[in-house]
């Protein structure tokens, strides 16, 4: 009934949830489509940070709407220590809870890492420990896939640690290279088929056992 309605939203706790973006934003789009639709748990995006003015993600968020949005870039600040203790300051303003990268190129240094361990998610375009750490994101990754003639890729969703996509694995899903493929019909695919599911499923995931904790 209503009354036990009330009680059960009463004791459950709102996860803040900071998405981190440089690029298109279509991840981000379905951690929004995902909330929109009550299918990430207690997690709530609140807080949307981009290392680029120009990326289109801070349009979808603006239309989204109910979410902050705001840039810290390189130009802003190019000290690396700066930046991270300056990105730390933004995340403890929006009291955010759980970090997701989505796409983010920009730097997640020692301090946002030692306040938010084992809470900052990434999602990594390749079957981890294949084709990940330096230099490999974005496009790249499809094209050294491709160029080692690989007939399976996939999607990791991991937890962030000082290592670059060294942090323990959440979730994994494979895709199919196909012939003819190209790095950008691959990078769809894998979008499409792994890392839009997948993001969303470990956002909840995280949420729902920080909610328990
Ligand atoms: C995604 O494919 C994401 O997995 C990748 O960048 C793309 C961002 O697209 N991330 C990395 O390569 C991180 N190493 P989006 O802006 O449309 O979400």
């Amino acid at each position: 009934d209503r009354r036990s309605h009330l009680r059960r939203r009463r004791c459950r706790a709102v996860v803040r949830v900071a998405v981190l973006v440089s690029g298109g934003g279509t991840n981000l789009q379905a951690l929004m489509d995902a909330q929109d639709r009550g299918e990430l748990g207690p997690a709530r995006i609140v807080y949307v940070l981009s290392n680029r003015k120009a990326a289109y993600a801070l349009e979808r968020a603006r239309v989204h709407g109910g979410i902050e949005t705001d840039v810290l870039s390189k130009v802003m600040q190019p000290d690396p220590e700066k930046y991270d203790e300056a990105l730390l300051q933004r995340l403890k303003a929006q009291r955010i809870d759980l970090i997701v990268l989505a796409g983010f190129l920009g730097i997640v240094g020692e301090k946002v890492l030692a306040r938010s361990s084992g809470r900052i998610l990434n999602i990594h375009p390749a079957l981890i420990p294949s084709f990940c750490g330096k230099g490999f994101y974005g496009l790249h990754v499809h094209e050294a896939v491709l160029a080692r003639g690989c007939k399976v890729t996939g999607a990791t969703a991991h937890l962030v640690t000082a290592g670059v996509d060294e942090g323990p694995i959440l979730l994994q899903k494979a895709v199919d290279v196909l012939p003819g493929d190209t790095p950008e019909t691959l990078q769809r695919r894998v979008m499409e088929q792994a890392e839009w599911h997948l993001l969303p499923a470990a956002t909840k995931m995280l949420a729902e056992e920080m909610e328990e904790a």
